[in-house]
């Protein structure tokens, strides 16, 4: 590393908020790879006496922790017994109230279906000084790596995020989210592709509307496949993949064929 990019490095490390004991920080981690953490992720990880855990954080994150740390695994994966949030939120209550430095680390971003803004309220309710960290969020980290432009010119001028898990009583109105024309980036959704796709059918979106899943973006296990709207549900089922994914709908996911094919040109004629 260079010096004047080593001495940056060193002097921004000297500015890092400190992590007092009795404090919480709720940090996101980013979508997996070790190389999207923030740097005040990475001083959190460093700084934590003990790490309250998601299941999406990826082992090479885990493995940056300090050697003090002591890590906890409140995991909640779709369909499987998972620990209720209210245990969270008391678990974090009670390590600060004993004088831990705590890091709640949650994948993506803690604020995007993430549930950082209940953690913080619970947090701020019982008079514990916390912060929030933002990290990148899978559903732009995703896109982004398997060459799939969140926006491009031309194509899009805004882009939805949704989930795909909403409960019964607050499902989402897809007809409504088809009409906008604009991208549809849906999580918790890997359960659900067929009555989605058929959901945004019914809005309006033609059946050849191209769309994509991507599972375990930017991890050792990371797949894509890339579809269109009527097909999408067979094809993820075809190639076998149970992992936590994201579906894309809308014509940006053209744009990964179209990079891909300038990409390759390049090289040939090089
Ligand atoms: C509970 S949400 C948490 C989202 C997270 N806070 C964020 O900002 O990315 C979990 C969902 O995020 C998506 N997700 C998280 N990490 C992912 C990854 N590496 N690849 C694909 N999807 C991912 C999946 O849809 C998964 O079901």
């Amino acid at each position: 590393m260079p010096t004047n990019q080593r001495d940056a490095l060193k002097a921004l490390r000297g500015k890092y908020p400190r992590l007092e004991p009795g404090h919480v920080w709720l940090v996101g981690a980013g979508p997996g790879d070790p190389g999207l953490l923030t740097l005040d992720a990475l001083a959190a990880l460093a700084q934590a006496d003990v790490i309250v855990h998601d299941a999406l954080i990826d082992r090479r994150v885990l493995v940056l922790a300090g050697p003090q740390a002591q890590l906890e695994y409140v995991g909640k994966r779709g369909g499987q017994p998972s620990t209720q949030q209210t245990d969270i939120c008391d678990r974090l209550i009670a390590l600060a109230r004993a004088g831990h430095r705590v890091v709640r680390l949650k994948g993506g971003d803690p604020c995007v279906f993430g549930r950082g803004g209940e953690e913080g309220a619970a947090l701020a309710h019982a008079a514990i000084p916390y912060r929030i960290i933002p990290g990148i969020t899978a559903g732009l980290a995703a896109l982004t790596a398997a060459s799939i432009p969140a926006t491009m010119r031309g194509v899009n001028h805004a882009i939805v995020f949704a989930t795909g898990n909403a409960g019964p009583d607050e499902d989402i109105d897809w007809a409504a989210l088809a009409r906008t024309g604009q991208p549809i980036v849906i999580y918790m959704a890997m359960r659900y592709i067929q009555r989605i796709a058929e959901a945004l059918s019914r809005g309006g979106l033609a059946a050849d509307t191209p769309a994509a899943v991507i599972v375990a973006a930017t991890m050792a296990q990371e797949r894509i496949v890339i579809s269109r709207l009527d097909r999408l549900a067979d094809d993820v089922e075809a190639t076998g993949v149970d992992l936590p994914g994201l579906i894309v709908v809308g014509d940006i996911v053209n744009e990964r064929e179209k990079l891909l094919q300038i990409a390759a040109e390049v090289e040939v004629a090089r």
